[in-house]
C-alpha cells in the first residue's frame, strides 16, 4: 500500500515537472499583406501581443519581445500551429535548446507533429524559416518541402506564401497564405490553407 502511494507520488511529481506551459509569442493572420518572416524578425512591424486585450484586429501580426531575447530566455520548445475558423488543423513541436530565433525551425529539431509521415529521417529539399526566396519569383517562408518537379510535381508539408509565386499552387489574390497538405503531399492536389498561425514557446521556469 505504501509502495503504491509512493509510486503515485513519484508519478505525479514527474508529470508535474514535465508538464509544459506554452506561451504564445507570435500570432499571424492570413491575407493582411504583411510578411510573416519579416514580422517575426522586426519588432516595429507588429502590434504587441499583450495588447491583444485591446482589440487590435488582424491588420498587423502580433508579436512578443521574447522573440528578441530568445537566447537569454532559455527557450526549451517551440510549437507552431495553424488554425482555420478556430479549429487547429496543423501542429508541430520543435526542440529549441541552444537555438536562436530562426534556426529552431529545422528538421534536426523537429520533435513531433500532426503530419504522420514527417520525421527527422525524411528527405526534404527545404526545411527552414528562411525557406526559398528569390526576388519576384518565390517567397516561401517557414517552408517544409519534399521535392521540386516543375510545379505540378512539387510536394511538401508546410509553406507560408508571402508574395506572388511562379507556380500555380502558390498563387493567391492576397498574402500571406498559410499552406499545408492533407492526406497526400502534392501541393497541386492536396493543399489546404489556414487563417491563423500561432507560434508558442515553453521555457525552463526557475
Ligand atoms: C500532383 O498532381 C498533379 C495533378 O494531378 C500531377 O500532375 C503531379 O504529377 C502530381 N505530383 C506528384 C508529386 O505526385
Amino acid at each position: 500500500m505504501t509502495k503504491l502511494l509512493l509510486f503515485l507520488c513519484v508519478l505525479s511529481f514527474v508529470s508535474t515537472v514535465h508538464s509544459k506551459v506554452w506561451f504564445p509569442v507570435f500570432v499571424a493572420f492570413e491575407k493582411n499583406g504583411q510578411s510573416v518572416y519579416d514580422s517575426w524578425r522586426t519588432p516595429s512591424m507588429c502590434n504587441e501581443l499583450l495588447a491583444i486585450l485591446k482589440t487590435t484586429g488582424r491588420g498587423k501580426h502580433l508579436r512578443n519581445h521574447v522573440i528578441d531575447h530568445w537566447t537569454e530566455m532559455n527557450v526549451n520548445m517551440v510549437k507552431v500551429e495553424l488554425y482555420q475558423k478556430n479549429a487547429q488543423v496543423v501542429w508541430m513541436t520543435f526542440n529549441a535548446k541552444n537555438s536562436n530565433n530562426l534556426n529552431w525551425f529545422s528538421k534536426k529539431n523537429l520533435y513531433r507533429s500532426s503530419f504522420w509521415d514527417l520525421s527527422r529521417w525524411r528527405t526534404t529539399n527545404f526545411f527552414s524559416a528562411e525557406g526559398h526566396f528569390i526576388e519576384n519569383h518565390v517567397t516561401r517562408r517557414f517552408f517544409i518541402n519534399e521535392k521540386y518537379d516543375s510545379c505540378p510535381g512539387d510536394s511538401g508539408w508546410f509553406c507560408i506564401e508571402e508574395k506572388h509565386d511562379v507556380c500555380k499552387w502558390g498563387q493567391f489574390s492576397r498574402y500571406p497564405v498559410f499552406m499545408y497538405t492533407k492526406q497526400g503531399r502534392n501541393w497541386t492536389t492536396d493543399a489546404s490553407t489556414a487563417d491563423t498561425l500561432v507560434i508558442s514557446v515553453s521555457m525552463d521556469l526557475k
